[in-house]
């Protein structure tokens, strides 16, 4: 879509709305050439400059996957800071770039951010079934029943909607005492998973978020990192992980079946030759024959 004048000279660093507004008044920045006094003239390619300098557009849109630190807010609000915004590089910070769902401040993990609106509904639209995984240590003792009720849905406090079904994996519980679950769910309420677990029995004590769709955080994306989603890692956010872990579980066994046959088809190593006229003898008569003192070689004097 078409940027506003003062939006584009503001998102490149030029000062706050209102400061990049007077710049313009006071006609400082030209289109083609042209002074321009109209901030709210949409862009359609022009050479802009300010102050007789070039502003140069930058990439127009961006998809970043983000592992988000704890102690982070996804909001905009400079007084909720430190911002997720942050972490961004500073190259794309024209761009308006948002998550896709929020992840609270005493949350880790993975949390893409995009300048494409479509790819940010597709993600937290839950008619999608975009399923993310959260790993979770809590207090207190899940009810018997938790597994059955996460997957039937449940009543929130101050939501008429029950959630909807979520897969929810119990585990033994971590060297700290605390019990451990994981949840996939495929909406993103406000705290969801904190509620969900409260109305379980639980208290959230630690919340990481590792995986959205089939894409899992990346191993080169330590917390704090922000960088580009590659085309295949955005495929994966589109697919289904059991498709994947087929796939790959497949792929291993293609691997390690071809490795077999490879093995297989090699050339032995040749054995020693035998003595030409040794050849065709019977076992019997080859031990037979170990077992006779040797005539000396007539071309060596004999060993002492
Ligand atoms: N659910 C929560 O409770 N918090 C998050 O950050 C994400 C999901």
């Amino acid at each position: 879509m078409a940027e506003r004048l003062d939006a584009f000279l503001a998102h490149r660093g030029f000062g706050t709305r209102s400061q990049v507004r007077d710049l313009v008044r006071r006609g400082a920045v030209t289109l083609d050439g042209v002074i321009c006094r109209d901030n709210t003239i949409h862009l359609h390619g022009e050479k802009i400059t300010v102050h007789g300098d070039v502003v140069e557009r930058g990439v127009e849109s961006a998809t970043l996957i983000v592992h988000k630190p704890l102690g982070l807010s996804c909001s905009h609000d400079s007084q909720e800071a430190p911002l997720l915004e942050e972490l961004y590089p500073p190259t794309l910070i024209h761009l308006n770039l948002e998550s896709a769902g929020r992840l609270d401040r005493d949350t880790s993990g993975l949390i893409i951010v995009s300048s494409d609106g479509e790819l940010i509904h597709a993600l937290t639209n839950p008619r999608r079934q975009i399923f993310k995984r959260y790993r979770i240590a809590y207090s207190g003792k899940l009810s018997h029943h938790a597994i059955a009720r996460a997957a039937r849905g449940i009543r929130l406090a101050n939501d008429p909607r029950p959630t909807l079904p979520a897969r929810l994996e119990i585990h033994a519980p971590g060297e700290d005492g605390l019990g451990r679950a994981t949840l996939h769910l495929a909406e993103g309420r406000n705290h969801q998973v904190r509620h969900m677990i409260a109305a379980l029995g639980g208290a959230v004590v630690t919340l990481h978020r590792d995986r959205i769709g089939a894409l899992e955080l990346p191993l080169d994306c330590p917390a704090g990192c922000a960088r580009e989603i590659t085309d295949s890692e955005r495929d994966l956010l589109f697919s289904d992980p059991a498709d994947v872990d087929a796939l790959n579980e497949a792929e291993a066994a293609a691997a390690a079946a071809a490795e077999e046959v490879a093995a297989a088809a090699a050339v032995p190593p040749m054995p020693a030759a035998e003595p030409r006229a040794e050849r065709h003898l019977s076992r019997r008569m080859r031990l037979k024959m170990a077992s006779e003192p040797k005539a000396p070689d007539p071309g060596f004097p004999a060993k002492r």
